[in-house]
């Protein structure tokens, strides 16, 4: 028996560091103390759908290293299920991200472990799975070949297109749910805002995140738009993550996309107003419910 929320993604080690301006080459800057926390998208889904009570998975990598140990203890803490996530004998996937004052990040990942996760290590983990999420921080024929597998399984589909990436319009064709943000967006249907041409890619729905303003459904007969809480955010990081992994727990609950949405929009500011990604993402008692 599976778990009904199968996420397959990244896991990564975020270094954050605050410095007051970025090296440029051959230069070195002195920056403040590293803050190590457990980052990497397929992680941040994860975890927030974990954190929610959804029954969920991680199909991913990380290295024999403390880095790793740290991952596993952070999803497991969440109440996500491991059992799927392989030790490998590359080095587990390191964000190495600077801050500067002004609130910019810029990031240099190290994929490690992730560049490892191989198109045959999702073949049959999908018996019982309601809603399989996948990103893009893995290698894309292992995304090209999990999506393939989980349609012809009758899971459902989310596909959070991040960091953006071509798709084969076989893959896009599969999608129950295209995730984007505005930027990805814009990417796939040029500039407009014109979110209704997401669906003539071919998935059943789309969802486009705004950032504070909330997000957007579309769906066949329908555009939606769900406004997101009013909230003081002190930090974004992985706020797209969380969305992803509200909508998912969502929708193995059985909730339509606008519905899922609603309660992802909420997730999703909730994690806004604390630090770092999933130290920041809410149970159903911080929401309320
Ligand atoms: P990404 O982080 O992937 O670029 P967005 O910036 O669109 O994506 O953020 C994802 C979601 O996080 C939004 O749909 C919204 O629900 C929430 N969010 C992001 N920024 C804010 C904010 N300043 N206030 C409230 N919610 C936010
Ligand atoms: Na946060």
């Amino acid at each position: 028996m599976n778990s009904d929320v199968l996420v397959v993604g990244s896991a990564n080690a975020d270094l954050v560091v605050a410095v007051d301006r970025r090296p440029a080459g051959g230069e070195t800057v002195l920056g403040g103390d590293t803050v190590l926390s457990p980052g990497g998208k397929g992680a941040n889904t994860a975890v927030a759908a974990g954190r929610l009570g959804a029954d969920v998975a991680l199909l991913g990598a990380v290295g024999d290293d403390p880095y790793g140990r740290l991952l596993l203890d952070s999803l497991r803490a969440a109440g996500v299920d491991t059992g799927l996530v392989r030790t490998s004998d590359r080095p587990t996937g390191i964000a190495y991200i600077t801050v500067t004052p002004d609130g910019e990040n810029s990031i240099l990942v190290s994929p490690g472990a992730n560049s490892g996760l191989e198109p045959a290590d999702v073949d049959a983990v999908f018996d019982g799975v309601e809603v399989m999420v996948v990103s893009l921080e893995v290698p894309l024929p292992t995304v090209e070949h999990a999506v393939a597998r989980a349609a012809e399984k009758g899971v459902r589909v989310l596909l959070n297109l991040s960091p953006a990436a071509k798709l084969s319009p076989e893959t896009l064709a599969r999608l129950d749910v295209l995730l984007v943000n505005e930027h990805e967006a814009a990417w796939l249907t040029g500039p407009g805002a014109e979110f209704r041409k997401l669906l003539d890619l071919g998935p059943r729905a789309a969802v486009v995140t705004l950032g504070a303003a909330g997000a957007v459904v579309v769906e066949k007969d329908a555009t939606t738009e769900v406004a997101s809480p009013k909230v003081d955010a002190v930090d974004t990081t992985g706020a797209g993550d969380a969305f992803a992994g509200a909508l998912a727990a969502s929708l193995a609950d059985g909730a339509d996309v606008v519905s899922a949405a609603k309660r992802a929009v909420r997730v999703a500011a909730f994690s806004v107003t604390r630090h770092g990604a999933q130290p920041s993402y809410p149970t159903a008692a911080d929401l309320g419910e």
